[in-house]
């Protein structure tokens, strides 16, 4: 698999989670303006609404209270008159009162400020706004939001100074209709000024409080998915890991299977020509021991050599194609002995001495000369690893198999222990021991462990490998007992 490959999943998912990150806060942003601009429409409508009622209820009151009593009383308006404003400022004050308004302004046909409730503004032309001819004229009036700073900036300059916001509405001052058809005169414009600096911010707040929420919760979210993301990017690492390996070890393992099969046909195919080479050896050996001892010498190392030769791919083969071992009852005690009793010379000309401690009766049922094979390999590996003199210890006992062998627990076993006085395992290498051809021993083939393995395997048990408590290599070889009554069940 390409490291492309490999990466595409979760590289997909972590773009996926980023663009979701992007998207939330992109659509918490728009939700959040959205929200917070329908407030302050809402707000500012019902200011609006509030305003306009209060500037018709003040023209009502102008009109009814100071316009008619004053022009009965002295034919016309003339706010200069100290008397007639200062009647005017009542009436005003008495509906503003307590009400939240800035500034009230009247402008006349002039544009000039014929009354203002700052009296500073008095007859003062230029503060009219330029939509003040459209109300002159006699259109309905409007409202509109001024504001001493640009609206974008306002979120990022509070708490905003007083008079940042005010709504401004112009209004057409005109008296009364007396009829259905009767259309009054225009006799100035009201203007009405509100602060609502306060309450855009609150609006804003609002906004920010909505604005942070969003952005926590849309991280808070992100950082989830980005933790799980990297919890399964790490397993699938692991998991690839674990896959390559195993094909690696399955490409290793056909290769393995193919070559020994090759090699199994050309051991096969050596192993005829060789036997006859070794009988041949011996004859010709007998026949000039007597007369020629050079000649007699030399066919006795071909004929060593050929038994050597032979022995290992007899040994080869028993590992490549093991054949099927027999159904016998055998006595394991007494293969032992035989394999000791071969060996006995070998061992006490090298100083190998055996303790042998078997309980009687340790029978299984099998093959009593693969098991012999068996024996044979792990106690030659015990003398060459002691390399001089040295102990052996045989130990083997009939036993319950214990807990930890599933589904095979409380059955009866010969359990044998072949523990020496060598060196031990070596730790680093012990786990390859049983690979066939692994030998670090210069001469040895690395096929008598697998060979021992796979007899004991074939008769239904296990090998275990470790070193003794006070040192030297511990083989352990498991076989499922059997009494002398007992046969095999397939
Ligand atoms: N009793 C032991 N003590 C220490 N090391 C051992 C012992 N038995 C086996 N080994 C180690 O395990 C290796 C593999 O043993 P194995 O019998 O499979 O092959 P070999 O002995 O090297 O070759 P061959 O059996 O063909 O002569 C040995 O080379 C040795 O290093
Ligand atoms: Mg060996």
């Amino acid at each position: 698999m390409s490291a492309a490959a490999e990466r595409l999943p979760l590289s997909y998912a972590r773009t996926l989670s980023w663009l979701s990150l992007l998207f939330i806060l992109l659509s918490s942003l728009g939700l959040s303006f959205f929200i917070s601009s329908s407030v302050r429409e809402t707000l500012l409508r019902r200011q609006e609404d509030f305003a306009r009622q209060l500037v018709e209820n003040l023209n009502s009151q102008i009109y009814r209270r100071f316009a008619l009593p004053t022009i009965l009383a002295n034919g016309r308006i003339a706010l200069r008159q100290p008397t007639q404003y200062e009647h005017l400022d009542r009436v005003v004050r008495s509906v503003i009162e307590g009400l939240p308004v800035e500034r009230l302004r009247i402008y006349d046909f002039t544009r000039r400020v014929a009354y203002s409730s700052d009296k500073e503004d008095l007859g003062r032309a230029g503060l009219a706004p330029p939509n003040v001819d459209d109300v002159l004229e006699g259109s309905a009036g409007s409202s509109e939001i001024v504001s001493s700073i640009p609206a974008w900036q306002a979120p990022f300059r509070v708490p905003l100074k007083e008079g940042t916001f005010v709504l401004r509405v112009l209004y057409p001052l005109k008296g009364e209709p007396m009829g259905p058809d009767h259309k009054v005169p225009v006799m100035g414009a009201l203007e009405l000024t509100q602060d609502i600096t306060d309450d855009y911010e609150r609006v804003l707040a609002f906004q920010g409080i909505i604005v942070v929420m969003c952005l926590l919760s849309s991280v808070l979210l992100f950082g989830v998915l980005h933790l799980l993301i990297q919890r399964a990017e790490r397993i699938l690492a692991e998991r690839m890991q674990k896959n390559r390996q195993l094909e690696n070890e399955l490409h290793s393992n056909e290769r393995l299977v193919s070559m020994g099969r090759v090699v199994a046909s050309i051991a096969h195919e050596i192993r005829n020509p060789l036997g006859i080479i070794r009988s041949s050896a011996e004859l010709l050996q007998r026949r000039t021991a007597t007369t020629d001892a050079g000649t007699s010498r030399i066919l006795g190392a071909i004929y060593d050599e050929a038994v050597r030769l032979s022995q290992t791919v007899n040994d080869f083969l028993d590992y490549a194609r093991p054949r099927q071992p027999r159904d016998d009852l055998v006595d394991v005690g007494l293969v032992l002995d035989q394999a000791l009793a071969f060996l006995e010379g070998e061992f006490s000309r090298r100083g190998v001495t055996v303790e042998r401690d078997l309980a009687p009766e340790l029978f299984v049922r099998g093959d009593k000369d693969l098991l012999y094979r068996a024996f044979y390999n792990i106690l030659v590996n015990g003398q060459q690893a002691m390399d001089g003199p040295g102990t052996i210890l045989v130990r083997g006992r009939r036993r319950e198999s214990p807990e930890a062998q599933d589904g095979h627990a409380g059955q009866p076993e010969v359990a044998l222990e072949f523990l020496d006085s060598g060196p031990g395992f070596d730790p680093a290498t012990v786990s390859s021991l049983l690979d066939p051809f692994f030998t670090p021993k210069e001469g040895g083939t690395g096929l008598g462990l697998p060979i021992v393995q796979s007899i004991i395997v074939g008769h239904g048990g296990r090998i275990e490998l470790e070193n003794g408590d006070r040192g030297g290599a511990l083989v352990r070889v498991i076989l499922p007992a059997t009494t002398t009554g007992e046969t095999r069940h397939e």
